[in-house]
């Protein structure tokens, strides 16, 4: 009974074409974005990866995988305990210490991935205030949907990046009652940048507190790679960030920067913080190598983005169409699971470039697309390779029966 009930799930979402195939990606740290992979029939190819979130390549950085290696051969490779638990060392104080510092706020506080920080914040936050109502928009993560979830708490959701719709909102909740509005300044998907500057003002003016996922823009935005919040409002201006390592600083681990009292408040309460191992100090030790190398590095994000304009132009003389959205993120919309999932399979297979089709629950049914993503090693060379294999099968799918 238990299989055919599974079964018949699973047979529903293959049906839908949203079922998904992972493919077997050899990253080579040399040859990045090139990867090797073995196709169904068992043949090695090569291809470019043109879907990876390691925007400033800093996974494959040598200062950063020098630190991996050295505190990995001085600590072992696991921290061995929860934080409470013989699990914080020199490594995580310092990391914590540089995320403040980077975000100019009194504290940090680091989980193991973003996720487990939006389930162990947004879910204890909500929960400490009497009567807390969270504001959350239409677009946000699953993670901080799932932390609202936890927080057991009322919710009202507002139109994506909509600040007159969460105004009225707003408008109708008495002031005194406690509040969080949580948005992402980047959303992953579309794109889209959050009116961070409308959001905040919003909050001030109806005495809500604002919590921003900044997984996407950390390293990428703002100044020394403070992400989004510092370059559209500044610091000290949001109550709560959520930042990653596992984007634009290349490694793994997610983490929250705050004021003193509030990380203290999450560290002693958020079941995700406290009941599962600290990171490695290695890995501890190699992101504050990445944060201090992003923070160091003048006019860093400034070349992404002349990178990321390079990239779209070229597109666009190819007639590629895609949204154009302020941000790093390039999406081409397709709006349908098996014609996605078809236009991916013929450009690994026939033109050797990796996009992964971006089916539901990632995006709601009928938004289906192709997220494209440059990082600092693709050269123009592939850039305008990718332009030409894209037109082609754009062409050739739109116009097939699919
Ligand atoms: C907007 C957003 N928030 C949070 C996360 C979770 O980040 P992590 O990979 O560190 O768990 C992601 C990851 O895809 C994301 O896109």
């Amino acid at each position: 009974m238990y299989d055919n009930i599974l079964n018949a799930h699973l047979d529903t979402l293959k049906q839908s074409g949203s079922y998904r195939y992972f493919l077997n990606v050899q990253k080579s740290a040399q040859s990045f974005p090139e990867f090797t992979f073995e196709d169904a029939d068992g043949h090695q190819k090569t291809a470019l990866n043109w879907c990876s979130n390691d925007y400033l390549c800093m996974s494959l950085d040598a200062d950063v995988l020098q630190s991996l290696v050295r505190v990995a051969e001085e600590s072992g490779v696991g921290a061995g305990g929860t934080r409470n638990i013989s699990g914080t060392t020199v490594h995580h104080n310092r990391l914590e210490s540089c995320l403040a510092n980077l975000h100019g706020t009194e504290s940090a506080l680091i989980f193991g991935s973003a996720f487990m920080a939006n389930l162990g914040a947004l879910g204890t936050l909500g929960k400490a205030f009497p009567g807390c109502i969270i504001l959350s928009d239409e677009r946000n993560h699953a993670s901080m949907i799932e932390g609202i979830k936890l927080a057991r708490c009322d919710k009202q959701i507002f139109r994506h990046n909509d600040a007159e719709h969460l105004e009225s909102l707003l408008r109708e909740l008495p002031l005194e009652r406690p509040k969080i509005i949580a948005f992402e300044s980047l959303y992953s998907m579309a794109g889209t940048i959050a009116p961070i500057q409308e959001f905040v003002r919003l909050a001030k003016r109806y005495n809500a507190l604002t919590y921003v996922d900044e997984v996407h823009a950390v390293a990428v935005y703002g100044r020394g790679g403070a992400g989004l919040v510092e370059e559209h409002v500044g610091e000290g201006q949001v109550d709560m960030i959520n930042g990653t390592f596992a984007k634009g600083f290349g490694t793994l681990g997610g983490y929250i920067a705050s004021r003193a009292l509030f990380i203290d408040y999450v560290r002693s309460f958020a079941p995700s913080f406290i009941f599962t191992t600290s990171l490695p100090p290695a890995l501890c030790a190699a992101t504050l190598t990445s944060v201090e190398k992003v923070r160091s590095q003048s006019g860093l994000q400034e070349a992404y983005q002349a990178h990321v304009r390079s990239f779209r132009r070229i597109l666009r003389e190819h007639s590629v169409p895609f949204d154009d959205n302020p941000s790093h993120i390039t999406r081409i919309f397709i709006g349908n699971a098996a014609r996605c999932k078809a236009i991916a399979d013929i450009l690994l297979h026939e033109h050797g470039a990796y996009l992964q089709p971006i089916n539901f629950p990632t995006v709601p049914e009928g938004e289906e697309c192709l997220r494209l993503t440059v990082t600092l090693r693709h050269s123009e060379a592939q850039m305008r390779h990718l332009a030409s294999a894209l037109a082609q099968t754009l062409d050739s799918v739109s116009s097939s029966s699919i």
